[in-house]
């Protein structure tokens, strides 16, 4: 069984997104890979995500509301096969926490010409959380047609 890890900055917008979609492709298509998601930040531990992130979520057939904000941790998250970063300063985040590198990936090496997917945190509207919804499923469907 393989297993992935979406890490973000807050664990409450797109990581926990990034975690939803996978689960949905995952399930209607019957793969053997595990999934999670977690913060390189300590500021949302256990709240739910971003009402911007549940309503994208909502409006696509699936729900996130009962994730919760945990922080990134070597301990507890070494056993991972591979930790998926959503911008670089996540990615670079990660590799200070003492990650190895070798299962380190930025989720823009996947289909998306290496782009960081935006912090929608401070977006008002929902477009905004509509395209990094379209980014973090492009990227997802193709890291899973590789895993
Ligand atoms: P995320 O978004 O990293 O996609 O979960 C953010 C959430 C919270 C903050 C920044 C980004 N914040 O500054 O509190």
């Amino acid at each position: 069984m393989q297993s992935i890890l979406f890490v973000c900055l807050g664990n409450i917008c797109r990581s926990p997104l990034a975690e939803g979609i996978a689960r949905e492709i995952i399930k209607k298509e019957n793969l053997a890979i595990v999934v999670d998601s977690a913060g390189t930040s300590g500021w949302h531990i256990d709240e739910p995500p971003c009402e911007g992130s549940r309503m994208v979520a909502k409006k696509h057939g699936f729900s996130i509301d009962d994730l919760r904000g945990r922080r990134l941790s070597v301990y507890a998250d070494d056993s991972f096969d591979l930790i998926i970063a959503l911008d670089s300063k996540n990615y670079r985040d990660i590799l200070s926490l003492g990650f190895d590198k070798n299962k380190v990936r930025k989720l823009g090496d996947y289909g998306l010409d290496g782009a960081d997917v935006p912090d929608p945190y401070t977006y008002r509207d929902m477009e905004g959380f509509e395209a990094v919804y379209a980014m973090i499923e492009r990227g997802v469907r193709h890291l899973l047609s590789k895993s």
